[in-house]
């Protein structure tokens, strides 16, 4: 017999698409789309500077899977806040990172139990712990625009099976609902 043939280390699977949002409504109406397609499990990682509407995304993720989003709020001081299970069998959990002093901080907020079945885990200021986060994971980056006040352009990537199969789904949906256009992109 031969010596085993070795397969080559398979590509990281990849996909990613860009649009634009054009008010915090449409932010809302992206996000609520998102919690209608996702597994629960799930982790977003949520990247861009203070007020590029990370919070406002949350919001219409909490609202689509029936959490009141007014109670949603950035929770930079109690860093993770966990929202009671409902009637879509998904527990939201949100963290906001921005005043995380270190691992064990970290630890300590439960994040790494989070990391369940049942969870949708959605973490604000995400890049914070790059090498903490799931390899398989939907990152979601908003930036402002120079054009106008309420335009953010909207990243989204995907950096693994699971992730992209939720972010296809995701994209037909906005596709067919025509909030936004979206335009493929390259893995980044
Ligand atoms: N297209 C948009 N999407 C999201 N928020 C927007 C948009 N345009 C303007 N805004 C405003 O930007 C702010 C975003 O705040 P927030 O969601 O708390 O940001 P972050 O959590 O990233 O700091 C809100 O005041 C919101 O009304
Ligand atoms: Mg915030």
């Amino acid at each position: 017999m031969g010596a085993a043939i070795q397969s080559p280390a398979a590509p990281r699977p990849c996909a990613a698409f860009r649009f634009h949002s054009r008010s915090p409504e449409d932010t809302h109406a992206v996000a609520r789309a998102l919690s209608g397609v996702l597994d629960a499990g799930l982790v977003i990682a949520l990247r861009g500077p203070l007020g590029a509407g990370k919070t406002g995304f949350v919001k219409g993720l909490a609202e689509g899977l029936g959490v009141d989003p007014g109670v949603v709020s950035s929770p930079t001081f109690v860093i993770a806040q966990e929202y009671p299970e409902t009637g879509r069998g998904v527990r939201l959990v949100h963290l906001d990172l921005y005043r995380l002093e270190g691992p064990a901080e970290l630890e300590a907020t439960g994040f790494l139990d989070s990391l369940d079945a049942r969870s949708v885990v959605a973490i604000e200021w995400a890049d914070r712990i790059p090498e903490a986060l799931p390899a398989d994971h939907l990152e979601i980056t908003l930036a402002r625009t120079e054009d106008e006040d309420a335009v953010r352009e909207v990243v989204a990537a995907a950096f693994g099976w699971r992730t992209q199969a939720v972010l296809r789904r995701w994209g037909l949906c906005l596709d067919v609902a025509g909030t936004v256009s979206l335009e493929d992109l390259p893995c980044p």
